[in-house]
């Protein structure tokens, strides 16, 4: 496995240098602090204290409920985990969208409470006054193009984005403006691979890809969907490494009959 762990910090810098060696950049999300601690020993590159947390943590269908002080307590947990990743915390919806001194005052109650590293927001065009404002205050920003699942009720679905030319050039325009405008690194999110290919292969900074193909400089999954505590979920795009529901049943299941039949606690497990 080549994970560098002699790379003390994780910093947007060590993430545009992986590009330019063509090191893969891995992110995953997390929600709190003994998750955070394992994945950021484990050497995870990035963390993203996603706004997925409105529906793996909260039940929500969507993810557009999510307070602003819900991201800040979730992203507080997360910090308090690692030592060497960078972390990345969700805007959520409705928190820069309106203006961008709005967006600013957002950003900087994030910095300032939760002790994060940096931002997601989601969108192109509509959201680069935001983007220029947050940066020009020295917080870096992450866009997210493609999917974007705070837009869902514009897109009615889930599926595939950027399949025809329009869409797909809107996209490519919005990933040069994105950049510009000075984010570190893109999600780009359920996109056609040879379209991810292209735009990652047209900015100098990273672009990190769900269901977006193998040629994005980095990949991103939701923890619940990787670890199989969510299995209702199952995409093409996602690699399911392990089934803690199914573990986590059968040891609960076997706490319960041992509780039961008097099993448990035994002589040696009580004072
Ligand atoms: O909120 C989230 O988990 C995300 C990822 C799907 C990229 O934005």
């Amino acid at each position: 496995m080549s994970v560098n762990k002699e790379v003390k910090k994780i910093t947007t810098n060590t993430l545009q240098k992986m590009k330019a060696s063509g090191e893969k950049i891995s992110m995953i999300t997390a929600y709190d602090y003994s998750f955070a601690k394992i994945f950021d020993e484990a050497g995870i590159d990035i963390i993203l204290v996603g706004d997925s947390a409105s529906n793996v943590m909260a039940g929500h269908e969507t993810t557009l409920p999510i307070t602003l002080d819900q991201m800040i307590y979730h992203a507080q947990s997360v910090v308090r985990g690692i030592q060497r990743c960078l972390i990345v915390v969700d805007m959520p919806f409705g928190t820069y969208q309106g203006n961008s001194k709005e967006a600013l005052s957002s950003a900087i109650k994030i910095m300032k409470e939760t002790g994060g590293h940096s931002v997601k927001l989601e969108g192109g065009v509509e959201v680069v006054e935001s983007i220029k404002r947050i940066v020009s205050a020295g917080v870096p920003v992450m866009g997210h193009l493609g999917l974007t699942p705070q837009s869902i009720y514009k897109f009615g679905t889930y599926t595939v984005r950027a399949k025809e030319e329009e869409e797909a050039a809107k996209l490519k325009a919005d990933a040069l403006l994105l950049q510009e405008a000075g984010c570190f690194a893109i999600v780009l999110e359920k996109i056609p691979a040879t379209l991810a290919k292209e735009v990652s292969e047209s900015l100098h900074i990273p672009t990190i890809g769900i269901g977006a193909g193998g040629d994005c400089d980095g990949q991103v999954l939701v923890m619940h969907d990787m670890l199989g505590i969510n299995t209702e979920f199952k995409p093409r795009f996602l690699r399911q490494y392990l089934n803690i529901a199914e573990q986590v049943t059968g040891a609960v299941q076997q706490y319960i009959k041992d509780v039961k039949n008097k099993d448990f606690p035994n002589e040696k497990e009580q004072y």
